[in-house]
C-alpha cells in the first residue's frame, strides 16, 4: 500500500497515473458534443449505488474505466458552449495546471509553517485585488472557498464594528435580488429573523436608493442599529450593479459598514473596456470577489477584501499548538489569523499561474466577450416576438420567458417554460437555468463562455420554443 503514497521513490507512478487520469479528460473534452448526457437519477443511481467501496479494483486504469460509468459519462459540462445556466465559467488552461500543482505539494494556508512561499503567493494577490478595487494603503483580506464564505465574513466584520448593545437591534440592508447567502449569513451570525432589511429594485433590477435612505432613516428613528448595507456588483439573476457610488454616500452619511457583493461583478476589475460600471467599489468597507465565476477559476476560488486591515483581527484566535500569539511580534505571517478556516487549500496559486501565464488582461478581455455576447443575445430575444425578455445586460445574464401567441393564460405559459426547460435538460442538448419575475417562472441564460455564439443562442431558443410548442399541443390535447 506504501507505493500508493506520493514521495521520492513514487514520483514515476505519481507522473503515470496522472497522466492516466489527463489523458482520459482530454479525450472526453474533446469528445464531447453536448453538455449532458441528460441521463436521470433514477438511471445513474444504481450504478453507484452497486459499487462496493469495501472492495477495490487496485488497479487505477480500472477505476478510471469505472469512472467513465459513475461520473465522467454523465457530467454536466460547464466548458460546452451550450451550458448557459448557472454561474459556473468554462475553466483556463493555466488555472488547471496550478489546480495540479496545489493538490500535489498540498499546503495548507493556515500557517507559514505549512506554506512558506505559497502565504506570500496569496497576500500578493490579495494585493494585487484590493489594488485593483482600490480599497487603499490599509487593505487586506484573505481567499476564502467562495461567496457565501466571503459574504458571511464580511459581515461578521460588519456585526463586530457595529455599536450595539444587542445583536437583536442590527439591521442588515439588501436588495430584493441579492444573494441568499446574505441571509443565510444573518442567521448564522446570530441576528433577529428581521435583521434583513429587503428594499426594492428599479425597472434595471438595481437597488433603489430612495428607498435604502428612507429604511436608514426608519431604522434610526426606532432605535434600531444599520450594522451593514450589500451592494450587489452583479446580481446573480439579472448582472445588475446596485448604484455604489450613491450607496457609499448613504453608508458614510449614517456611519454604516458598505459592503459590495462582487462574486460575479468581479471579472470586471479585469476589464479595460467595463471596468467603469463597477466604480465607487473602492468605497467599500469590504468586498467579496470570486475569481472561479468571472476569472475563469476552478472551483473553489474566492477571497474577502477589506478596506482596513485590522478589522480581520475578528476572526483571530491563537492556539499554542498552531499560530501562539508570539508569532504575531515575530512577524511570522499566518493566514490563519485572518480565516474562518483552519486548514486552507492553496487556491491563490490557480489564480497566480493564470496572471503569469495569460496577465489580467488575457482575463478581462474574455469577460468583456461574454458581456459583449448577451448584448447579442438581449438584440435576439428583444426582436422575437416568442419571447419576453426581462432587462437588457449589465453583465452577462439574460432572463427570458416563452410568450406563445395562442395563449394568455400566465399559470399555463409558466407550465410551458418550466416544461421546456426540463425538457431540454432532458435532451442534453443545452442546460438552462430558471427563476422566477414578478412571481412568473422565466428561463435564464448565464453567459460565461466565450466560446458560446450568438448563433447557438439562437439555436438555444428555437429548442426551447420547440419544447414549449409540444408542451402547450399536449396540453390542448389531453383538454379537448
Ligand atoms: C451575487 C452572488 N453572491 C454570492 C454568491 C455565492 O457564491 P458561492 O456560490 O461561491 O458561494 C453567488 C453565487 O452565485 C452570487 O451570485
Amino acid at each position: 500500500m506504501r507505493s500508493h503514497l506520493l514521495n521520492d521513490t513514487t514520483a514515476e507512478q505519481y507522473r503515470r497515473s496522472v497522466t492516466e487520469g489527463i489523458e482520459r479528460v482530454a479525450a472526453k473534452l474533446a469528445a464531447t458534443d453536448r453538455p449532458f448526457t441528460g441521463v436521470t437519477v433514477d438511471a445513474l443511481a444504481p450504478t453507484i449505488d452497486a459499487i462496493d467501496l469495501d472492495k477495490p479494483l487496485l488497479d487505477t486504469a480500472a477505476v478510471l474505466d469505472e469512472l467513465e460509468d459513475v461520473y465522467l459519462r454523465d457530467a454536466i459540462y460547464f466548458h460546452h458552449p451550450r451550458y448557459l445556466a448557472h454561474l459556473n465559467c468554462p475553466v483556463v488552461i493555466p488555472a488547471v495546471l496550478g489546480e495540479a500543482i496545489l493538490s500535489a505539494v498540498n499546503s495548507s494556508l493556515d500557517t507559514w509553517d505549512q506554506s512558506a512561499g505559497g502565504t506570500l503567493i496569496e497576500r500578493k494577490l490579495i494585493d494585487w485585488t484590493t489594488d485593483r478595487i482600490g480599497l487603499g494603503e490599509n487593505a487586506d483580506g484573505v481567499f476564502t472557498s467562495g461567496g457565501t464564505q466571503s459574504n458571511l465574513q464580511a459581515l461578521l466584520l460588519a456585526r463586530e464594528e457595529a455599536k450595539t448593545d444587542s445583536f437583536a437591534k442590527l439591521r442588515i440592508f439588501a436588495s430584493e435580488v441579492s444573494h441568499f447567502s446574505v441571509k443565510k449569513s444573518a442567521k448564522l451570525l446570530g441576528l433577529g429573523q428581521d435583521a434583513v432589511v429587503s428594499i426594492p429594485v428599479d425597472h434595471d433590477k438595481r437597488m433603489q436608493t430612495v428607498a435604502l435612505a428612507h429604511e436608514l432613516e426608519r431604522c434610526r428613528k426606532d432605535g434600531l442599529v444599520p450594522m451593514a448595507v450589500v451592494a450587489t456588483a452583479g446580481t446573480t439573476d439579472f448582472g445588475s450593479i446596485d448604484p455604489l457610488p450613491e450607496i457609499a454616500e448613504l453608508c458614510e452619511q449614517f456611519d454604516t459598514w458598505m459592503h459590495v457583493d462582487a462574486a460575479y461583478g468581479c471579472g470586471l476589475l479585469a476589464s479595460v473596456k467595463y471596468r467603469g460600471r463597477i466604480d465607487g467599489i473602492e468605497r467599500a468597507d469590504s468586498v467579496t470577489v470570486d475569481y472561479h465565476k468571472s476569472f475563469f477559476q476552478p472551483v473553489s476560488s474566492s477571497a474577502v477584501l477589506v478596506r482596513d486591515a485590522s478589522t480581520l483581527r475578528h476572526a483571530t484566535y491563537h492556539a499554542e499548538y498552531l499560530n501562539p500569539k508570539r508569532m504575531v511580534t515575530e512577524r511570522i505571517p499566518n493566514q490563519v489569523d485572518k480565516s474562518l478556516q483552519t486548514t486552507r487549500r492553496f487556491d491563490a496559486l490557480k489564480l497566480w499561474v493564470t496572471l503569469r501565464v495569460m496577465g489580467a488582461d488575457g482575463i478581462g478581455q474574455l469577460f468583456d466577450e461574454v458581456c459583449d455576447l448577451a448584448v447579442e443575445g438581449w438584440q435576439l430575444l428583444a426582436a422575437d416576438p416568442r419571447f419576453d425578455v426581462v432587462v437588457e445586460p449589465t453583465l452577462s445574464t439574460l432572463v427570458f420567458r416563452y410568450i406563445p401567441a395562442a395563449v394568455t393564460d400566465p399559470a399555463e405559459i409558466d407550465r410551458a417554460n418550466l416544461y421546456a426547460r426540463k425538457a431540454l435538460f432532458a435532451s442534453g442538448d443545452a442546460v438552462v437555468a430558471g427563476t422566477k419575475v414578478g412571481g412568473r417562472h422565466y428561463l435564464k441564460f448565464t453567459l460565461l463562455n466565450p466560446e458560446t455564439t450568438a448563433e447557438d443562442i439562437a439555436a438555444v431558443l428555437d429548442l426551447i420554443a420547440g419544447h414549449a410548442e409540444q408542451y402547450l399541443g399536449e396540453s390542448l390535447d389531453r383538454a379537448s
